[in-house]
């Protein structure tokens, strides 16, 4: 694969197509994060004299945090201390001519890139190449640096279409983010301990049966929705309010498929022993054996319980490897962030080697200040695909791309 150091940017055009997709409350990017992590390969790229052409996705369209990227130009532009235009399109006249204007050691940032259909579908990297988007910027650019690790598992127009036209270059958060991610998946070193939460609960399933089927888990400890799944197929009941709300999410189908991981694996995979409900906006701990457990009928379950957490600690201080996605409950509310700052911070504890990541509950190990933890990745769905043994098409992307012009590099 391409690497940065490879070629030589000085007046170059260069597409970094970067992953900054932020949460957003109330019209705001409440996270600088992604940011932060792709600023080596910003700079690196400035400072070499590239003319910078930006561009990341936010959200999708209908969603509450789909926006544009004015505020990501704003939150580039104060990081750096320099200006990165916004450019109020994608592909058009206008982006192109303020392309062609750049100087180099400049940058601009387009338009939300999923403001285009094309940018919103998942196409093979020849349909991809065959888009507008691809088509109408390809003859302004010389160069692409790709560092947007949470959309690698995206087989999009921007991260994979250029692959046979223009060398495509690995950026420094997406070649650390691969070397960590591989790091935990390849180690003969154990105990090997997942942790997986969240709502992604199919995603996180296919994690569980991959690594235990590979050898490459010793343990799973679960938490989120994921952890409420495996619960319910182990046969405890967690009451109507939590039932109906995961039936309405979709998930309450894949409780076969956990009991089956639960079967096959035995007793490779722990569940909480008790969860945090919301009773009128209190928290209110709640045993799983315990004669309080109607509670679960009226209230929602918010996050695993201090026991839960306790337990959890002393296996994670015993890891050799932790690797951890998503949170233990809804951290976004302070009552209920004691499971997943409990745990992750416990993983920070441990002397393991860890790899943590989740997307936007990301934001907690830094609103928490939370050290120690090996690497805190970017990704939270791609995270999720590497470790479900999947092919990222970005990485592949990266290959191909490496096979067509490696010529170029005269070796
Ligand atoms: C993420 O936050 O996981 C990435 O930005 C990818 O976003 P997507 O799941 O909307 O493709």
């Amino acid at each position: 694969m391409f690497r940065l150091g490879d070629f030589d940017y000085h007046g170059k055009t260069v597409f970094l197509r970067i992953d900054v997709n932020s949460p957003v409350k109330d019209g705001k990017i409440i996270s600088d994060a992604r940011f932060k992590a792709v600023l080596p390969t910003l700079l690196y790229l400035l400072e070499h004299g590239a003319k910078v052409v930006i561009g990341t996705h936010q959200s999708k369209p209908y969603k509450g945090d789909y926006i544009t990227t004015e505020q990501h130009a704003e939150i580039l532009s104060s990081l750096l201390g320099q200006e990165v235009e916004y450019v109020e399109d994608i592909f058009g006249k206008y982006a192109r001519e303020r392309i062609r204007a750049l100087k180099p050691g400049e940058a601009l940032i387009l338009e939300n890139l999923r403001f285009s259909a094309e940018e919103v579908f998942y196409k093979s990297l020849e349909e991809c190449e065959r888009t507008f988007f691809v088509k109408k910027l390809s003859p302004l650019i010389d160069y692409v640096v790709n560092d947007a690790f949470a959309a690698a598992h995206r087989s999009q127009p921007s991260l994979v279409g250029f692959a046979r036209l223009k060398p495509m270059i690995v950026g420094y958060l997406m070649e650390r983010e691969v070397k960590a991610l591989t790091k935990a998946y390849e180690t003969g070193e154990k105990p090997r301990v997942y942790v997986l939460g969240g709502a992604k609960v199919d995603d996180s399933l296919k994690v569980a049966e991959n690594v235990l089927r590979k050898g490459r888990a010793d343990l799973i400890l679960t938490g989120g929705l994921v952890g409420q799944v495996f619960t319910l197929a182990k046969g405890f009941h967690l009451g109507d309010t939590n039932i109906e709300f995961m039936e309405k999410k979709g998930i309450l189908e894949l409780v076969d498929w956990a009991e089956d991981i639960l079967d096959e694996f035995y007793p490779c995979v722990r569940t909480p022993v008790d969860f945090a409900v919301d009773k009128n906006g209190e928290r209110v701990e709640v045993d799983l054996l315990s004669e309080e457990k109607w509670l679960f009928d009226e209230y929602p379950i918010l996050d695993i319980g201090a026991r839960t957490v306790e337990k959890y600690r002393e296996v994670l201080m015993e890891a050799k490897i932790i690797v951890a996605n998503g949170p233990m409950g809804v951290f976004e509310r302070e009552e209920f962030a004691l499971g997943t700052v409990g745990v992750f911070r416990a993983i920070g504890e441990s002397p393991a080697f860890s790899v943590v990541g989740g997307g936007h509950s990301i934001a907690s190990i830094y609103q928490h200040n939370i050290g120690g933890i090996s690497h805190v990745s970017t990704g939270g769905g791609a995270m999720l695909s590497f470790f479900a043994g999947e092919k990222l098409p970005v990485l592949e992307a990266f290959r191909i791309s490496y096979e067509r012009f490696r010529g170029v590099l005269g070796g």
